[in-house]
């Protein structure tokens, strides 16, 4: 059979599509969800052997023997690790620009509560980017203790309350259900209302301040959105190796928002508990470690990344993290993608940095990706840091009973059931938040 050079071409051009479909159902095959669900480790007896870093050993093997050593060398050496490595550096400095209060009102709930949707507006050179906090505040309390927290689906989605704005942010990000006032846009109004107690944090007399944490930096792999390019210099693309990725840009504006709550007269700025679920939680404990303000951290099923320690590889591990959420972390933590074992510090240490201030951290039995067996000996191993402050940790090693929560300043639980927050993590948040923070 004779080909010409024209029909060799179109040979090669069908092999090398042929080779580009194999090698993206490859990719695709490797890093489906489901796949990378079960390459996962589940098994307690295949966790590797692993010596936990000392937070009371500073990198110079130093013995840390008081708060002072701890607050002047040991603290910020372990920030400064996780700042470079992990969870990147914040490359400037930028204040809110202005605020605008879009709408209020005094009856919801039922009479209940006050609302308040503030808009905050951040401006540098041609860049501008809005945020929308929806407050829910106990009518009757003079200056409310809130619970500040991200929401994955939009602020309309938390509660089915029809006065609550819904954010062109949020119809960007769901361009299939983001035509406002079209049916299923309204669907979606109330639809997480499950995952926020409110009526209950109102009840005990706390209000709740939320975002929808795509508005300050949409949660895909492109570096061109969002609050990073800001900060860029000249013709810079993305972060660079040590700057921040998207969980420090997630709790960077948690901070924005409580520089808003601060100039709030129905709002007591001392008593802001900083909570989040999943990466949320990541970006909640990210942003008590950084943000010293914040009197109180929840994290509810944060896993790698979060509270959970790295080094026991149960479950989603760094390697997998990183391959599937890229953006999540500044680069240089993709040196400990598969190298565990490389790291100088873990997740417990992260907890540690927040002592002396309450902690809650929950796990979901069934939420075996984030490691609860790993979330709760982090927080034990937290608690030494706690004790040089003369607050109580956990002390017991044993994992607690399902649904039996360990209460104190430092509070752990494990509730049966899935990955996600339930009005039985909100019950045990409210009353420890009522006992160590109102
Ligand atoms: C994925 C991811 C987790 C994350 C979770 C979430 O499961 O692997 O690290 O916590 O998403 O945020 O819902």
């Amino acid at each position: 059979m004779f080909f010409s050079s024209k029909n060799v071409n179109s040979r090669n051009n069908i092999h090398v599509k042929l080779m580009n479909s194999l090698r993206f159902l490859l990719v695709f095959l490797l890093f489906s969800p489901a796949l990378v669900f079960s390459q996962a480790n589940y098994d307690e007896s295949k966790v590797p052997g692993f010596k936990l870093p000392d937070p009371l050993i500073s990198f110079r093997q130093r013995k840390i023997r008081n708060v002072k050593q701890w607050e002047k060398t040991r603290r910020p050496e372990l920030l400064d690790f996780f700042t470079k490595n992990m969870y990147g550096e914040i490359p400037g400095k930028l204040e809110i620009s202005s605020f605008n209060i879009l709408e209020q009102g005094d009856d919801a709930f039922n009479g209940k509560a006050k609302r308040r949707q503030v808009e905050l507006t951040f401006e540098k050179g041609k860049h501008k980017i809005h945020f929308n906090i929806l407050m829910y505040l106990p009518k009757g309390v003079e200056k409310a203790p809130l619970f500040l927290g991200y929401n994955f689906s939009g602020n309309h989605s938390v509660a089915s309350d029809p006065h609550i704005l819904i954010s062109t942010a949020w119809v960007e990000d769901n361009p299939s259900l983001g035509i406002i006032n079209n049916q299923f846009t309204e669907q979606s109004r109330g639809a997480k209302a499950n995952r926020w107690a409110i009526e209950k944090m109102l009840d005990a007399g706390f209000g709740l301040a939320t975002i929808y944490y795509g508005e300050v930096d949409p949660d895909k792999e492109d570096y061109s959105d969002g609050i990073q390019p800001f900060f860029y210099v000249d013709d810079q693309k993305k972060p660079a190796d040590n700057e921040w990725g998207s969980v420090a840009v997630w709790a960077w504006g948690l901070s924005r928002a409580m520089d808003y709550l601060e100039q709030d007269q129905d709002v007591d700025a001392q008593k802001v508990i900083v909570f989040g679920h999943s990466r949320l939680g990541k970006t909640a404990l990210w942003a008590g470690v950084n943000d010293q303000r914040f009197a109180g951290v929840i994290s509810n099923d944060s896993g790698c990344g979060g509270a959970a320690l790295s080094k026991r590889e149960f479950g989603e591990t760094i390697k997998l993290i990183n391959t599937s959420f890229p953006h999540w972390f500044c680069k240089n933590f993709k040196n400990y993608s598969g190298n565990e074992k490389a790291l100088p510090v873990d997740q417990h240490e992260v907890l540690a940095m927040i002592a002396p201030r309450p902690l809650y951290v929950a796990s979901a039995e069934d939420d075996q990706w984030a490691d609860p067996g790993g979330e709760f000996l982090s927080v034990v191993y937290a608690s030494p840091v706690y004790k040089l402050y003369g607050v109580q940790g956990i002390t017991q090693t044993e994992m607690p009973a399902v649904n039996q929560p360990v209460m104190g300043p430092v509070a752990y639980h494990i509730r049966s059931g899935k990955h996600d927050v339930t009005e039985f993590d909100w019950e045990q948040y409210i009353r420890w938040a009522k006992q160590y923070i109102q």
